[in-house]
């Protein structure tokens, strides 16, 4: 057996691939900086009680999806982050940042972790981008993070996506649907599905949207949540929906959207692609403004954010064709080196035009001068610069364009200066 195997729901991202989420990373960051959000990275692991205060016991993260251990010994139990979430409102809390100003806006790219079966869309190491506000939870603030999302999709171009909403009412409400909903689902508990009676008790909103179609048929006619709202969710919703409507954003209101964790108040939505098959939510999020009281905070805060699947957005990316420009770009120039014993002023060359902010390639394999050019082709190198005896002698250079084939002398200094008026500086690397 080999030992280079990745772990299983784990993925390489290689380089003609980094170029796509480098493009997507690019959009995110730079709509977020538009939108008024600034980046914020968590640590990878969190002690294990913030994911079930937060995310809630009876979820299937916390109950089964967790990767969690104690790395000391009888010390206290840490988990990989399963979402960026309660980490974010840990960090703000900690920092009592909302002292310093109200209002909070964090946007992040990050990794998680989730112990689930790894399938097409869905792995064990993940990455979302995602915002967070906090701070405020008035309809503009939840309308504010929808907008940025989709208007994230726009700009890349995706197509075919379909958001759904809902409220879930504050926390009354949903306690008194709760008990309606099990009033009416008791009579039909021996055929509830395995993972339905195990909500039953902790969770019944979650059997609202299994996926299972027996489910569906009892569900069909249980009593709907919209008829315990009360008058302030309903008030509040409208305001939301009104926001999306006047930024020309399409929804369906979707009754039995429940989300799978318990954190959500009034608004939750999702967003779901045509083209990821069984895994289809894109992204995801709502309004969340009790979860600083199951931390600890002495007061509410209020906030609401969303999370979107960056390997899920890439992969309906992909499938639209959204990334034919993102070719992986080559080097400026390919130092070509024509005689093995001149390596070593070649690689001094190399290096000067590196430091003149140049992207130099030379071979490090020392292959003959006709492998080196096809490998300067292969990645897509401007420019061959050709290097051996005559060249050094005369300090006279040939630079060979590998697009039009068309060639000039240049002194090495007009080299740099030549090709620093062709490509951009990488910065000043001095
Ligand atoms: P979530 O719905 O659990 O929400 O995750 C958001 C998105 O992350 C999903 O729609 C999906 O695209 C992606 N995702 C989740 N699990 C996996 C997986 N195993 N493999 C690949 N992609 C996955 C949250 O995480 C909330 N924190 C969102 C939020 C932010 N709510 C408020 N603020």
């Amino acid at each position: 057996m080999s030992h280079y195997q990745v772990v299983k729901g784990a993925r390489d991202i290689f380089p003609d691939e980094m170029v796509q989420w480098k493009y997507v990373e690019e959009v995110v960051s730079r709509l977020a900086v538009t939108y008024g959000f600034s980046e914020i990275r968590t640590p990878v692991f969190e002690y294990t009680e913030l994911f079930q205060r937060s995310i809630g016991a009876s979820t299937d993260i916390v109950g089964k999806e967790m990767f969690s251990f104690q790395p000391d010994p009888g010390g206290r139990s840490i988990t990989l982050r399963p979402e960026m979430t309660a980490g974010v409102m840990r960090a703000v809390l900690q920092k009592n940042l909302l002292a310093a100003s109200p209002v909070q806006k964090l946007y992040y790219i990050s990794e998680l972790f989730r112990k689930e079966r790894p399938q097409a869309g869905r792995q064990r190491q993940f990455s979302q981008f995602g915002a967070e506000l906090l701070g405020a939870s008035s309809p503009a603030a939840v309308a504010e993070v929808i907008i940025f999302m989709m208007h994230v999709f726009e700009s890349l171009g995706l197509k075919g996506l379909r958001l759904r909403i809902n409220t879930l009412g504050n926390r009354d409400d949903r306690q008194k649907y709760r008990e309606a909903l099990r009033a009416y689902l008791a009579p039909s508990f021996d055929r509830l599905d395995e993972a339905s009676r195990e909500r039953f008790e902790k969770n019944p909103l979650r059997i609202l949207d299994s996926k299972n179609p027996e489910m569906q048929d009892i569900v069909a006619g249980a009593p709907k949540l919209r008829d315990y709202l009360s008058s302030d969710a309903v008030d509040d919703f409208e305001k939301v929906l009104a926001y999306l409507s006047g930024r020309g954003i399409d929804f369906q209101i979707d009754h039995l959207l429940v989300r799978g964790l318990d954190y959500y108040s009034y608004t939750a939505f999702e967003v779901t692609s045509s083209e990821l098959g069984a895994q289809d939510a894109l992204g995801g999020g709502g309004r969340y403004d009790s979860l600083a009281l199951e931390l600890g905070s002495p007061s509410e805060v209020p906030a609401a954010g969303f999370a979107v699947g960056m390997e899920r957005l890439l992969i309906a990316m992909q499938k639209q064709g959204l990334f034919q420009q993102q070719a992986p770009e080559g080097p400026s120039v390919f130092v070509v080196v024509q005689q093995p014993e001149h390596f070593d002023r070649a690689f001094e060359i190399a290096g000067k035009l590196r430091r003149s902010g140049i992207s130099t390639v030379i071979d490090l394999a020392r292959r003959s001068m006709k492998a080196q050019l096809r490998e300067a082709n292969r990645m897509h190198a401007a420019s061959a610069l050709f290097v051996g005896g005559d060249e050094l002698a005369s300090g006279l250079y040939a630079l060979k364009n590998l697009v039009s084939s068309s060639q000039e002398t240049f002194s090495l200094d007009g080299v740099v200066t030549f090709l620093q008026q062709q490509t951009p500086v990488n910065g000043n690397l001095r």
